[in-house]
């Protein structure tokens, strides 16, 4: 038996990426094997063609965080899942394929009312929504929270999750067909920063009292300036560099202000905490059964057509979600 991946080849970005065939690994004891029928595409996946991301693997290897598919089978020891089931998977890499085989505590039932393609895109950017507003951020209900990348995939989710925990949400994007979707998640206010004087916005809609949360999945200058629109004691997660620069934050504005800077890695807390991963994705799948957190897909590519996929995120042509069918 064999199945297809699409493999990246060199560390040149997305075109070096190769539908190859692979032969099916043998099954083992707490294995299950998955027919995928979507891949989710993240933004690490992208940087991981590049070897930009903290995992760096070398060619030849196979893309891919996160799937959902049909149980094909499974190994002994392994009995709540079974063959027919339709589950999602995170599988950091080698997701870009027809097949896998993964760890039985990596899999989870698909939430109910989920499309194979919604429950591919579900967990990587829900989990690190939740990692960073609730196991990091404190977020309290009544708590004035800034999204930045609010139209990207870990931004839109956070614009709900931080809705659904009780905060007043400001969404921040660069257009404002971008940010109506932002506002159907449920956002109370955006400000387009291409088009607004960024700090100023924000200051009108919270007055002298500040954000008591900032959600920073893009580094750079609006990550700089979002640091000083903080309230005394607030928070400022970092998730990420989607714009490609590292923010320049001052000391004495921390001391002065009483704020944190708090860093957030929710698959490697996962590794090291899986009981309060466990818990976290628990809390996630009820939200999802009572028909909150469905990702906002704008597109879906063939597994084949990867490349395109990555290069759409690449170039901020994404609102929310785009996944990979087999
Ligand atoms: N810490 C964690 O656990 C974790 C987990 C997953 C992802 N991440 C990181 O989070 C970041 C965002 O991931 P994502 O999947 O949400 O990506 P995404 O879907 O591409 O969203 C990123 C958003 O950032 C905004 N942005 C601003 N400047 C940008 C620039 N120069 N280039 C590209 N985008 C820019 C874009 O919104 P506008 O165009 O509207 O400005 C875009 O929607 C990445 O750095 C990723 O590695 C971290």
């Amino acid at each position: 038996m064999t199945f297809h991946a699409m493999t990246c080849t060199a560390l040149t970005g997305p075109r070096s990426l190769r539908l190859q065939t692979y032969p099916s690994p043998p099954m083992e004891s707490g294995k299950v094997r998955i027919a995928v029928r979507a891949c989710g595409v993240n933004y690490p996946d992208l940087l991981m063609t590049y070897g930009r991301y903290q995992l760096r693997l070398e060619p030849p290897f196979v893309p891919g965080m996160e799937v959902a598919g049909e149980v094909l089978e499974t190994g002994p020891g392994v009995e709540d899942v079974k063959a027919g089931d339709h589950v999602i998977a995170s599988t950091r890499a080698n997701g870009y394929a027809e097949q896998v085989v993964i760890d039985r505590n990596l899999v989870f039932h698909l939430p109910p009312g989920f499309t194979h393609a919604e429950g591919a895109t579900f967990s990587v950017a829900s989990r690190t929504a939740y990692h960073a507003l609730v196991d990091r951020g404190n977020l309290q209900a009544g708590e004035t929270l800034l999204v930045l990348g609010a139209t990207g995939g870990v931004g839109l989710t956070a614009v709900e999750l931080g809705k659904l925990r009780g905060a007043r949400v400001i969404a921040v994007g660069s257009s404002d067909e971008k940010l109506a979707v932002a506002r159907q998640q449920g956002a109370d206010a955006v400000v387009n920063y291409l088009h607004q004087d960024f700090r100023q916005a924000v200051r009108d809609l919270t007055g002298d009292a500040g954000v008591d949360v900032v959600y920073d999945p893009v580094g750079g200058q609006l990550s700089t300036e979002s640091a000083r629109l903080l309230a005394w004691g607030g928070r400022l997660l970092i998730i990420g560099f989607a714009s490609g620069a590292f923010p320049e934050l001052r000391a004495n504005h921390a001391l002065i202000k009483g704020y944190s800077v708090i860093g957030v890695r929710a698959g490697e807390s996962g590794r090291r905490n899986p009981e309060q991963a466990r818990r976290g994705m628990e809390a996630l799948r009820q939200l999802a059964a009572q028909g909150h957190l469905k990702p906002h897909l704008c597109a879906q590519y063939s597994l084949g057509n990867a490349a395109e996929a990555l290069e759409a995120l690449e170039n901020r042509r994404v609102t929310g979600r785009i996944a990979l069918l087999p």
